[in-house]
């Protein structure tokens, strides 16, 4: 190749380069002991000594040239590489950050802590009964006689029967004489879990709720305790002193019975869903363990006397948070559970 074209083609590559790697390329073909510059030398040995002088300066001098433009580069790119990657590394604390989702515990398991909590803080053990029963643990045991209108499988608001003979737990209260059977007094449990009714569903009705039992059985125990207990209940667990009403009721497993109710907490007891307009809602069933109860779970009736309630977890937590129907908790609804 002739100098001219080789001078020609040097100074175009040396515009294209972009980076250092294309720099350490273009010298090692040039400017290198074996560069194409040097290799133009070899080309000068067939030349007169006169032109070999002028045309070996030459050579020299645009070598240096060369030289020094590459030199002059490598120093910008090299800045210009440096200015890039700081760019990169720069820490800028005022980027909005990524929000990490996190999940959480459902509604009603919050709540279901907080009641056993409050109920282990005044002694009692929590324990769990089984979700599928036998007739005698849900109902016979409980004095609950056959012919009795929540034994009835059709009717709303009724037990759920399996092929197995078997059922559908329709109350926590069936798991009471299971636990008379197996521990002796004193009994001081709470038994939370999920109960099944066949209710048609409505802002306060599901199919599937959750209750939790309460059960006391000691040698003294009397209707002072359950109402006791219950006040100081509500109280840690609304952390307020919250309106009730005792309604003097009826269950076949109580003697004497009581229905608890509170003033409905979403409305304020003006009326609502939630309280079907009345202002009230009932929150517990309660009452002092009927003496053939205490036979039929395996314990002395004349030496021991219970107590025991029952109340719905769901409507605890609706209450607590305003929720104003019971649906939303099976709802799957991503708005309504990132609230809690
Ligand atoms: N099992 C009753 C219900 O489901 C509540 C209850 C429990 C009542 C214990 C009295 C004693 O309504």
């Amino acid at each position: 190749m002739n100098f001219e074209e080789l001078k020609e083609t040097i100074k175009k590559d040396l515009e294209k380069i972009q980076d250092s790697n294309q720099l350490r390329e273009f010298s090692s073909v040039y400017l290198g002991k074996k560069g194409k510059i040097r290799n133009l030398f070899l080309e000068l040995k067939g030349i007169s000594l006169e032109q070999r002088k002028v045309l070996g300066k030459e050579i020299n001098e645009f070598a240096a040239l060369i030289q020094t433009e590459a030199q002059n580069l490598e120093k910008t790119l090299k800045e210009k590489e440096q200015e890039y990657k700081e760019k990169q590394n720069k820490l800028d604390l005022d980027f909005p950050g990524e929000k990490i989702e996190t999940g959480h515990l459902h509604p009603l398991s919050t709540i279901r802590r907080e009641i056993e909590q409050i109920f282990q803080l005044m002694g009692f053990a929590v324990v769990e009964g089984p979700e599928i029963e036998d007739e005698w643990h849900n109902f016979d045991s409980l004095n609950i006689p056959e012919g009795h209108p929540a034994r009835d499988a059709l009717s709303l608001g009724k037990t759920l029967y399996l092929e197995t003979n078997e059922i559908l737990r329709s109350h926590t209260s069936a798991a009471q004489t299971r636990f008379m059977e197996k521990i002796n007094p004193p009994i001081r449990i709470v038994i939370p879990g999920r109960t099944y009714r066949s209710d048609k569903v409505d802002a306060s009705h599901e199919v599937n709720f959750y209750q939790i039992e309460g059960l006391m059985i000691d040698e003294n125990v009397s209707v002072a305790n359950l109402k006791a207990i219950l006040q100081r209940f509500l109280k840690e667990f609304f952390r307020e002193d919250v309106k009730i009403r005792l309604r003097p009721s009826y269950f076949p497993f109580t003697e004497p019975s009581f229905e608890i109710d509170m003033n409905c907490a979403v409305c304020n007891g003006k009326g609502c869903g939630a309280c079907k307009k009345t202002g009230w809602v009932e929150i517990l069933g309660g009452g002092m363990v009927h003496p053939k109860v205490i036979e039929n779970g395996g314990l002395d009736q004349n030496k021991y006397k219970g107590l025991a309630f029952g109340m719905s977890i769901d409507r605890l937590t609706m209450m607590k948070y305003k929720i104003n129907d019971i649906r939303w908790f099976h709802s799957g609804n991503l708005k309504f559970l990132k609230q809690f």
